[in-house]
Order: structure tokens, then C-alpha cells, then sequence
């Protein structure tokens, strides 16, 4: 493969301009994320250790492997909302190796209105076991948790995607062979004493952990008979006498340990294997993504700018380099995996759509995971176009996208607009993650372009009775839409209602890359199966 070559000076004043902004919207994204992993209140933390509890985070941390990473996903879930009452939305969750096995883990994090579920728990909790299924990953979850937020029970209880999901996805991870193990380190109330229940192997910590499908007071109000919770749920009576758990823990490290044990005893699972190379850094310093990426998204970036600084050597197999030049594919390695990339370069045109779908097929034929590098205000508009099939070719791109059954990864490094978000892998087609860059938007379209859209809805109304629409009304109309978009479009609020998986630093992307591609060789790809194309 031939190394990129940049044409980028990273001395002029343009770079060094963008770099100094980026830094301080990174700088300002690590301070609020930083606080976040503080977890509950102050008083809160402190009464949790004094109960000789370690927090959610210091549990993974020893948990996984020493020395290796844990993918935290959607830390900032509900950042900015309930008045930030809920950081982390009171539950952590990532992917980390144990015993040297890539796994999920959900942790309650009871310092947070006691580690109860609110819609953001909720969703958190099930897009974990969506990533255990999806990648074939063992699951480990670390309860301590009053089960549902009592005040948000509408949000939470009752629909599909609600608590009880997360029971039912117990029951078919189990089904497909998926080890589930439990580990009941505080409160397990209700609905959540099934979470141990349907686990394969569950461990309950001494004078800590309890399960209950009813707390003491619940059996006061309804039997008047009064019950300690250790007599009721405690460690002893379900290791010795009910055996829904199966190992009893002094302490937390000590269940730790045993969890650990356990995953020794697991099968390794039955991975698809890709041609690996040895890990080679870019030869452009991934630090120059700082000045590279787009903050003023109206200025267009060329992405391979962006590749070189991410793959292996910064070395990339181009295909169709002279065809379609708003859409840049190609091959390349990310820490020694190999990966298809499909980088916006501008709108996707009827061109740019085909030569991607090519590109997909490809990728889906070499078994080789697709990585989607998103900037896109959408696709082209206009007479010439609609004549030229836009509709008909652009539907085979997202149909390409949506069958291709190699695993995709989607990074939105600027824009993510209209249905080329969806050519482009968004959240609705499986990507097995989706990062965004603190940079990054996302919305139907652009601000302007609602505001645009709008004020003329509004104008053609006015028209029809004989109306006009004074021009200062056309301006507030105008400022308060752009408003609203520029705040709801923003990684911000993408992250904490987990639009995506998280929002990273640049020079992360690869490590979250290769941990997201090692993840997906725990299932052997499906067999590729593509529907109609409209020709
Ligand atoms: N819904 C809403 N809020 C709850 C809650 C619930 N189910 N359980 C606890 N909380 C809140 C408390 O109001 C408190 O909020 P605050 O920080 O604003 O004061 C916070 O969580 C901590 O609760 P607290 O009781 O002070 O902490 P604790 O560590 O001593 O006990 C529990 C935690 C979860 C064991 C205990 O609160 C409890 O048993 N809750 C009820 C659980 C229950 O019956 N759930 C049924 C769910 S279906």
C-alpha cells in the first residue's frame, strides 16, 4: 500500500488557529467529563465507602485485565439534563478484557439516587447487552442498584425498549451461549432480582449484597410481618438456603476474584479470522488532527487528511481515486486489523453513491469490516439531479449499508445531515459503534437550511391570503430555529440522549477502532446477503 501524502502545512496560521480552538472545545469536553466520572454527591460517595463499598469505576478497574483499556461507552449519558442529577446516568458501562476475553460490563453506580433506572439507564443497559449480542461478548453486571426511579416510572416501566427488556435479552443472550454472570454487590430490588436469577453464575457479597423480588417495607405493607433485608435477601440465605446465587464474596475484591476465576472456566469463543499485520503508527502524528478537524463546519475538509492520520502507516489503498471524488474509499489497516473506509468528501452525488455501494460490496466480499468517517450535509438536491436517479441510486447505498454483514464502525468527524447520515451508516443502521468527535453535529440539516425551509413554509402560507410576513418576525423565526439547532445539534446532546456511543478525542479514534474491531472477531461473520438493488 502507498502512504498518503499530506497537503497540509501544519505552520500556517490556519492550522495553528484551528488547533488553538480545538484545544479549548477538547480542554472544555474533558473538564465536564472528568466531573461526570465523579459519580454521585460528595455525601453520596462518602457513604457509600464508609460502608466499605468501592465505586463502580474502581470496580471495573479491577475487574479487567491489568493494563489494558476499558471502552467506556456514553459517559455523558444525560449530561444536561434532570438539572445533572444523574451523571453517567447513574450507570456505567464499556467493554474490557477479562482473563484475557473481551466482555461487556454494566455497573450500577449507587451513589446516583441509589443506582436506581432512569430512561437514560435504561437505554444504556440495553444498548450494553445490544453490543453483547451483536459481538457475541460475555456479560458481566455489577448490581447495586434500587431498581426503577420511582418518579420516572412512565419512561421507564412499561414499553418495549423499558426494564423489562433487559430480562428478556438475558434470556436470549443465554440462548445463543452468551455467558451472563452477576455480581450482587448492594441493592437488587424487584424486577432487578432477576438480573442474578437469569444469570449463569451470580455472586453476592457478604452484609452487602441483597435480592428481593420485594423489599422489607413491601413485605410489611402486604403481610405486616417485619423482615431485616439480610434475612430477607442477604448473601447467606441465597448461597445457602434458596441458591439463586451461587458464590459467596467476604468483601468486593473477593467477588471480583471470583468473577474473574470464573471467566477462566469459559470457552474461548469461536472467532473469525482476519488477515492481521503488526501494528504500525501513522507516519502522520494523529496530534495534527487537532488543527485539522472541522470546527466551522461550513469549511470543507478533505478527508483523506483525516485517514492518513488515523491507519497504520498512514497507508491507503484508494479505490476509484479518479471516479466520485465527494466519496473516498479505500483499504487500510488500523492497528494491524484491516479495515474498508468509506469518508464523505463533500455531498453524495448518483456517482458517489454507486461507487460507495461498489466499494460496501467489496468490503462485504473480503469479510472485511467497514469503517464510516462521516461529514455529510446530506445528499445533492435539484431538478438535474432528481432526473439523474439520485433517489433510486443513493437507495442502493443505504441499501448496501444496511445488508452489508461485515461489522461497521461509524465515526462522525463533522456534519451528519439529512439521509446521508443514513447512507453513511448512522445510528439506525447497527454500526457496532458510533463515536462522534467533540466537533461534530448532527441533525436533520443545518440550522440555516431549517430556518430556510421554515420561513418559506411560513411565507407560502401567508401568501395564500394575501399576506406578508413583516421582516422582523422573518428574523426572529430565523434566529430562534438557528438557535435550537445549534444546541440540539451538538455532541452534547447527541451523547447524553446516546445518539451514539460516546464522544472521543481525535487521537483516540484508533485505540476505540481496534478495540471495537477485536470485539466483532468474537462471532464468525454471517454470509453476505444483499436484497433488490433498484438499477
Ligand atoms: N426511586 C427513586 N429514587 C430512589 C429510589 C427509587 N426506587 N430508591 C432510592 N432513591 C433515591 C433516594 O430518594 C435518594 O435520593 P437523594 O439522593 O435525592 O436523597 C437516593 O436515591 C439514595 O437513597 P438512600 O435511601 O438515601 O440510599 P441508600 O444507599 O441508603 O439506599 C436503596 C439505597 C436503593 C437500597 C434504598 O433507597 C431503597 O431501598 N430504595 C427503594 C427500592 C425499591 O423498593 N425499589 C423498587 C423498584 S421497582
Amino acid at each position: 500500500m502507498y502512504r498518503l501524502e499530506t497537503k497540509i502545512d501544519v505552520n500556517s496560521e490556519e492550522f495553528k488557529s484551528n488547533k488553538e480552538a480545538y484545544l479549548k472545545l477538547l480542554n472544555q469536553y474533558k473538564r465536564v467529563l472528568k466531573t461526570v466520572k465523579n459519580g454521585g454527591s460528595e455525601k453520596a460517595v462518602k457513604k457509600h465507602k464508609e460502608r466499605g463499598k468501592l465505586l463502580a469505576r474502581e470496580r471495573i478497574d479491577l475487574l479487567i485485565d491489568p493494563n489494558t483499556p476499558f471502552l467506556e461507552l456514553s459517559p455523558m449519558a444525560a449530561y444536561g439534563m434532570y438539572e445533572n442529577e444523574f451523571p453517567s446516568a447513574g450507570i456505567v458501562t464499556g467493554i474490557g478484557i477479562i482473563h484475557g476475553k473481551e466482555a461487556v460490563i454494566v455497573a450500577n453506580d449507587a451513589t446516583v439516587k441509589g443506582g436506581t433506572y432512569m430512561k437514560e439507564t435504561i437505554k444504556k443497559h440495553v444498548r450494553a447487552q445490544e453490543i453483547a449480542l451483536e459481538n457475541h461478548l460475555p456479560c458481566v453486571y455489577m448490581v447495586d442498584s434500587g431498581g426503577v426511579f420511582l418518579p420516572d416510572q412512565a419512561n421507564v416501566f412499561p414499553d418495549k425498549y423499558h426494564f423489562g427488556r433487559f430480562f428478556f435479552n438475558q434470556a436470549r443472550l443465554s440462548a445463543l451461549g452468551i455467558p451472563q454472570l452477576s455480581i450482587v454487590m448492594g441493592s437488587c430490588t424487584a424486577g432487578g432480582a432477576y438480573m442474578p436469577a437469569m444469570s449463569d453464575e451470580t455472586i453476592i457479597v457478604k452484609k452487602q449484597g441483597t435480592i428481593f423480588i420485594g423489599g422489607p417495607p413491601l413485605v410489611k405493607a402486604a403481610t405486616g410481618v417485619v423482615v431485616t433485608a439480610e434475612e430477607l435477601g442477604g448473601a447467606d440465605v441465597h448461597t445457602a438456603i434458596s441458591g439463586v446465587s451461587d458464590h459467596f464474596a467476604e468483601n468486593d475484591v473477593h467477588a471480583i476474584q471470583i468473577c474473574r476465576n470464573i471467566f477462566e472456566t469459559l470457552k474461548a469463543s469461536d472467532k473469525q479470522i482476519l488477515d492481521i499485520a503488526p501494528i504500525e503508527e501513522p507516519f502522520y502524528d494523529p496530534e495534527e488532527l487537532y488543527g485539522i478537524a472541522p470546527i466551522d463546519l461550513k469549511k470543507p475538509v478533505d478527508s483523506k487528511e483525516i485517514i492518513m492520520r488515523i491507519v497504520d502507516g498512514s497507508k491507503f489503498h484508494e479505490f476509484k481515486a479518479r471516479y466520485a471524488p465527494t466519496i473516498v474509499t479505500g483499504f487500510a489497516r488500523i492497528m494491524g486489523y484491516p479495515i474498508g473506509i468509506v469518508a464523505n468528501n463533500g455531498v453524495l452525488f448518483s456517482e458517489s453513491s454507486l461507487k460507495a455501494a461498489h466499494f460496501i460490496e467489496l468490503c462485504c466480499a473480503r469479510k472485511t469490516p467497514i469503517l464510516f468517517l462521516q461529514n455529510i450535509t446530506g445528499f445533492i438536491v435539484g431538478k438535474e439531479y432528481e432526473r439523474g436517479g439520485i433517489a433510486r441510486n443513493g437507495a442502493k447505498m443505504v441499501h448496501a449499508v444496511a445488508n452489508a454483514n461485515v461489522p461497521k464502525f461509524t465515526l462522525v468527524f463533522g456534519s451528519s445531515n439529512g439521509a446521508g447520515n443514513y447512507a453513511m451508516a448512522g445510528r439506525g443502521y447497527e454500526p457496532r459503534l458510533l463515536n462522534m468527535w467533540p466537533n461534530a453535529k448532527i441533525s436533520v440539516m443545518g440550522g440555516e437550511q431549517a430556518a430556510g425551509v421554515l420561513i418559506q413554509v411560513k411565507q407560502d402560507q401567508l401568501a395564500e391570503r394575501g399576506q406578508t410576513m413583516p421582516e422582523d418576525e422573518v428574523e426572529k423565526l430565523r434566529q430562534s430555529i438557528l438557535e435550537k439547532y445549534e444546541h440540539e445539534g451538538s455532541a452534547y446532546y447527541s451523547t447524553s440522549r446516546l445518539w451514539d456511543d460516546g464522544v472521543i478525542d481525535p487521537v483516540d479514534t484508533r485505540k476505540v477502532l481496534a478495540m471495537g474491531i477485536a470485539m466483532s472477531l468474537n462471532q464468525k461473520f454471517p454470509e453476505q446477503q444483499f436484497g433488490v438493488f433498484r438499477m
